[in-house]
């Protein structure tokens, strides 16, 4: 297979994680007889730095006529804690969900045995927990109007939903339950937020399309606390754009780190593929972020081309690298490889997989840090 993939490798970690990511994928090509090729693209604090422009034209050209696309991350302290900035990073990934329609941003929260111990949560909670959130991602108050008084003392965020923006990614996650278990929580604010009572109304009406399909409705703040009182009861989840950032970035301590959770944001073109972490600035260069959100958002890539064989490998790479102890600083602070190391061991191991050859559990041969 023949593919085309725009490569955003934005601010701070986003450059060196997703050059693992690319290793990966073209490993997956080597021993899978695939030609990937990939063409960068700015956005971010360095498209500012560089055009004047979080999100230059060129970038969305070269997304457009991509198969898909791979990014890292954005985000600059410099903009974060300056509010007056009219220019800012994330203006860039922003625009682009708009430009290209991705309405549906896809977060799979899964959990590995190995790293129930760096959760917060009591173990047995951990359990049977797999569920996968499906939130909006081109609507809702992120794109309403704004407005600042001329005085400076009130503001404003306009929050609007249409009946169409709900259907669409409504059946995109009715049909996803279909094939998990069989099971749909729609997360809203109905008792308060007219948005809401819209969510709610069309997705009862859409349910009875998917009679298979058992459907409940929680509050947002309830959702949040059930989540960290129950995550197990979770099969699908569906919600708006604001409150899907929310419990998406809630629900990643359940993994274990912020650094392990993919993404896939698709719509009616061309999909980008992202981990849901930030530019994490502070470990900027330094070769310890994790790269593992990135690698296990090419899996999702390699899902959507329909190269579902070549994903799962990616998958039991990864997860064999967890259950070794091959991990990155934030999972093992005394005992951690970098993560060009981690890049590295999870080629090897798609290598000897295709070779027929066993995985060596606990070879420290590749350890290169020690912290
Ligand atoms: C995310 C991020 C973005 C968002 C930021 C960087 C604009 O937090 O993808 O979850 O809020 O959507
Ligand atoms: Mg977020």
């Amino acid at each position: 297979m023949q593919k085309k993939i725009a490569v955003i490798l934005g601010d701070g970690i986003g450059p060196e994680v997703t050059q693992q990511s690319i290793k990966v994928l073209n490993t997956i090509a080597k021993y899978y007889n695939h030609e990937f090729s990939y063409e960068n693209a700015l956005m971010g604090a360095c498209a500012i730095d560089e055009t004047g422009n979080p999100l230059p034209d060129e970038t969305i050209t070269i997304c457009k006529n991509s198969d898909a696309i791979l990014f890292g991350a954005i985000g600059d302290p410099k903009y974060d804690n300056d509010p007056t900035a009219k220019v800012r990073p994330e203006q860039g990934l922003l625009k682009l969900r708009k430009e290209l329609q991705l309405f549906a941003n896809i977060r799979p929260v899964t959990t590995y045995a190995a790293l129930q111990h760096l959760t917060p949560l009591k173990p047995k909670l951990l359990e049977n927990v797999d569920f996968v959130i499906y939130r909006e991602l081109t609507g809702g108050i992120y794109f309403g109007a704004k407005s600042l008084s001329e005085d400076g003392t009130v503001a404003r965020d306009d929050c609007s939903y249409s009946v169409a923006e709900i259907e669409r990614i409504a059946h995109l996650a009715f049909k996803h339950a279909q094939i998990r278990r069989k099971k749909l929580t729609l997360v809203d604010k109905a008792n308060v937020l007219e948005t809401s009572r819209l969510w709610r109304k069309v997705v009862q009406a859409i349910a009875k399309e998917y009679i298979d399909v058992t459907v409940d409705y929680l509050f947002v703040d309830n959702a949040a606390m059930q989540i960290i009182l129950n995550p197990a009861q979770f099969d699908v989840v569906l919600t708006e754009n604001l409150f899907g950032d929310i419990i998406s970035d809630e629900a990643s301590v359940l993994a274990g780190s912020l650094g392990l959770l993919p993404s896939a944001s698709v719509g009616n073109t061309v999909a980008l593929f992202e981990p849901i972490h930030g530019s994490y600035p502070q470990a900027k260069g330094k070769d310890i972020a994790n790269p593992l959100g990135s690698i296990l958002s090419s899996a999702m890539l390699l899902d959507h081309f329909g190269l579902t064989k070549e994903a799962s490998i990616v998958r039991e790479a990864a997860a064999w690298c967890l259950n070794s102890g091959f991990v990155t600083k934030d999972i093992d602070p005394m005992n951690s490889y970098t993560t060009t190391a981690i890049g590295d061991l999870i080629c090897e191991f798609i290598e000897r997989h295709a070779k027929g050859e066993t995985h060596p559990i606990h070879e420290r041969l590749h350890k290169s840090t020690i912290i």
